[in-house]
């Protein structure tokens, strides 16, 4: 099955229709595949993943997500997560703001009090769990911010650049459990980088030019 089927979508801001930051763009990702779109400054990167799960929608073309058109559905399917974590929390604590996700679920407390421990646990990071977030690191955010999305169970994983501030050691670590739960569970993942690690991590590497996007 193709988690993302995007067919000839353009895409301009509504302050700037003029210019088209996506252009007749069409790209498809299979389920359960490990993908990474890189491509300079400003080419339309993070406006491409806003489309993935429906926070936009283009004016041309089609965006099919597990082969679901509807916005609200595609934001269950699709868990985006930004570069700059701040713009995500939700809640005071570690622990609270990782179970937002769940909690939208209507899931019961247990359930959510599992999934939580367990992405907490699966990022390393189970020791953060009742600090406040205003205290953390800018790695130990994106971590929590993973962590977030991960509790959600998603069958599709958007990270925009949303590694950027991890040191080496804990980057590798985060690549490779991404890459376990692609392999082991299906999950999609698409990593939006300039980062030569998570390209090379990759199994398919597409290249954002001109307001389209071909493989590498
Ligand atoms: N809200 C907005 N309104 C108007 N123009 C915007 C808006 N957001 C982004 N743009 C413009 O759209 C283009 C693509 O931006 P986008 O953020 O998608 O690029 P990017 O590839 O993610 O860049 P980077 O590598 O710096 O993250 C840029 O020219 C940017 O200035
Ligand atoms: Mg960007």
């Amino acid at each position: 099955m193709k988690a993302f089927e995007i067919k000839n979508i353009s895409y301009s801001y509504p302050s700037y229709p003029q210019k088209k930051i996506l252009d007749k763009l069409s790209v498809d990702i299979n389920e359960g595949s490990f993908v990474c779109i890189t491509g300079s400054v400003g080419c339309g990167k993070s406006t491409l993943s806003l489309l993935l799960n429906g926070l936009l929608k283009a004016q041309e073309g089609t965006v099919s997500v597990f082969g679901c058109t509807d916005e609200r559905e595609m934001k269950k399917l699709v868990q985006l997560v930004f570069q700059d974590p701040d713009n995500s929390f939700i809640s005071e604590t570690v622990e609270r703001d990782v179970a937002f996700g769940p909690e939208n679920l209507c899931l019961e407390q247990k359930e959510i009090r599992e999934r939580v421990d367990l992405a907490l646990k699966t990022l390393g990071i189970e020791g953060l769990s009742k600090r406040r977030i205003t205290t953390l690191s800018g790695g130990q955010k994106q971590l929590v911010s993973l962590a977030g999305a991960l509790a959600v169970r998603p069958k599709a994983l958007v990270l925009d650049e949303a590694l950027s501030m991890l040191d080496e050691k804990t980057h590798e670590r985060v690549l490779s459990v991404l890459n376990k739960l692609c392999k082991e569970e299906g999950l999609t993942v698409v990593l939006i980088t300039h980062r030569a690690s998570e390209i090379k991590t990759a199994g398919e590497v597409y290249l954002m030019k001109e307001g389209k996007c071909s493989k590498m």
